[in-house]
């Protein structure tokens, strides 16, 4: 029997994505570097389904029909060179290597232009949604060339969740760019998630709501403008009591946040395209400061707080909620403004209706808000922001007095909101007439004759501020 995908690497993630792909018709042959996965799979799943046993990639390419396709599913980095090195003598022209893992876009970008040299074809995928998703169904975000996509994309749409009928999967564009969509993806679900807590944290400590009633409040919020996978899950993390103690399982739980780098990576590549990612980035940054505990244990002891008792704003629960959804849509328009400076900076022609469609279901940060996202893309007048499109500037402009109340409270209650505030800032900036900009320009020129541009005629100038103060005409150093 031959089969139309191999799958090497059956951790979770690949184990599911091979039972997914069986289970929707495929042959589907498995392979892992110790045998003991590819048993365990075949053992509990192996009537799922049509699946072939490899013991090696030799035998595992053997067993594929051509143009061969083959899905890694290991350990981003160099496992993933590894095995393409191991890989690439076996196959021949036109067959495929799809890297399903969570790569860095620039990993694939390169693995792609030398891979194309001996006419194979490298296909980076962005695979969100978890295990539960790779299972039953997740948001696909393929990279690659066209041609590739030709072969490959019928059957990740097929394995991909749906939305109104529709796959969450569609051709990205070229090289790392089904990567860089994920790794954005994910740099907003950090936000989301870093909104979240903000608002837990102020519900908790500014309104003394407790865990599993706040549980309440998430799940009422599931059912408004906020709904959405991650506010869901809030809730049950919320609910949920330690067995142990009987005490609020958060309460249980080491408050230091980890990564595997992914929210990390899109802010260090805002920090190169000169995207202001602000609200990811501070989430990004909220986790690095939680995990330095022991600095946080002295800060205890040393540092002044000097918080004002506020008067909570009669519906303060209902501000959070607007502060939270105002600073969510920040984050998302954060995210697809600097997928815009990426498209220009790699070549993508990106999609942002595209984009954010195959977020609608499948991935972390499915939420309602995504269809509204992707009719203001695909509206035929696509806007610079998407802060600007009609819909949204009239959504975010309604929450800003409560956006407001709720950081001026946080602020004077001593409950740090990065994110909130950030994106309100964020939001304030982009609407300010005049920044201090100009000045930090003036200063620039001062001390390095940087030079500057003026409001009122063509050029670039330069003041000799250790001479007479005249202006002269400079060649451009801004
Ligand atoms: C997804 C997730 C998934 C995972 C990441 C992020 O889309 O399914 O983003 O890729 O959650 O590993 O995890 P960290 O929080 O550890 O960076």
């Amino acid at each position: 029997m031959s089969a139309q995908i191999g799958v090497t690497g059956l951790a979770v993630m690949g184990a599911n994505l091979a039972r997914n792909l069986a289970r929707n018709g495929y042959t589907v042959a498995v392979h892992n570097r110790t045998a003991a996965k590819t048993d365990a799979l075949l053992e509990a799943h192996g009537n799922e389904g049509d699946f072939v046993r490899a013991d090696s990639l030799e035998e595992l390419v053997d067993s594929l029909e051509k143009p061969r396709r083959v899905l890694l599913m290991v350990k981003a980095g160099a496992p993933v060179d590894s095995v393409i090195e191991q890989l690439t003598p076996l196959l021949d022209t036109d067959d495929i290597i799809i890297d399903g893992g969570n790569s860095h876009f620039a990993d694939t970008r390169r693995r792609e232009a030398a891979l194309a040299e001996s006419g194979i074809h490298f296909v980076g995928v962005g695979v969100s949604g978890g295990e539960e998703g790779a299972l039953l169904g997740p948001s696909i975000m393929p990279g690659g060339s066209r041609k590739s996509y030709d072969s490959v994309g019928p059957m990740l749409e097929k394995i991909a969740a749906t939305y109104d009928g529709e796959p969450c999967c569609t051709w990205i564009g070229t090289d790392g760019a089904g990567h860089f969509v994920k790794m954005v993806h994910n740099g907003i679900e950090y936000a989301d998630m870093q909104v979240i807590g903000e608002a837990s944290d102020l519900l908790r400590h500014g309104a003394g709501i407790e865990p599993a009633r706040q549980a309440d409040i998430f799940t009422d919020w599931n059912s408004g403008p906020l709904s959405s996978f991650l506010i869901e899950i809030t809730a049950e993390v919320l609910r949920h009591e330690d067995p142990a103690t009987g005490k609020p399982f958060i309460d249980v739980v080491v408050d230091s946040a980890g990564q595997k780098g992914t929210g990390r990576w899109t802010v260090v590549s805002a920090l190169e395209l000169g995207s202001p990612v602000s609200g990811i980035a501070e989430s990004v940054f909220a986790r690095a400061l939680s995990s330095q505990r022991s600095q946080r244990a002295e800060a205890q002891e040393l540092l002044a707080g000097h918080e004002v008792d506020v008067e909570l704003p009669e519906n303060f629960v209902e501000d959070v909620r607007q502060a939270l959804f105002a600073s969510k849509l920040v984050s998302y328009a954060q995210g697809l403004d600097m997928l815009t400076g990426a498209a220009q900076e790699y070549g993508w022609e990106l999609k942002l209706d595209e984009i954010a469609k195959l977020w609608r279901a499948g991935c972390i940060i499915r939420a309602e808000l995504l269809d509204d996202i992707t009719k203001a893309y695909a509206s035929g007048s696509e806007p610079s922001n998407l802060l600007f499109a009609p819909a949204f500037a009239e959504a975010i402009g309604a929450a800003v007095p409560a956006w407001r109340r709720v950081v001026a409270a946080a602020v004077q209650l001593g409950i740090p909101v990065p994110v909130f505030s950030s994106s309100l800032a964020y939001y304030d900036a982009l609407r300010r007439k005049r920044l201090p900009a100009a000045l930090t320009q003036g200063l620039r020129d001062l001390f390095g004759a940087h030079t500057y541009q003026r409001n009122d005629k063509e050029g670039t100038f330069h003041t000799l501020w250790g001479g007479d103060l005249s202006e002269v005409e400079a060649a451009d150093t801004h």
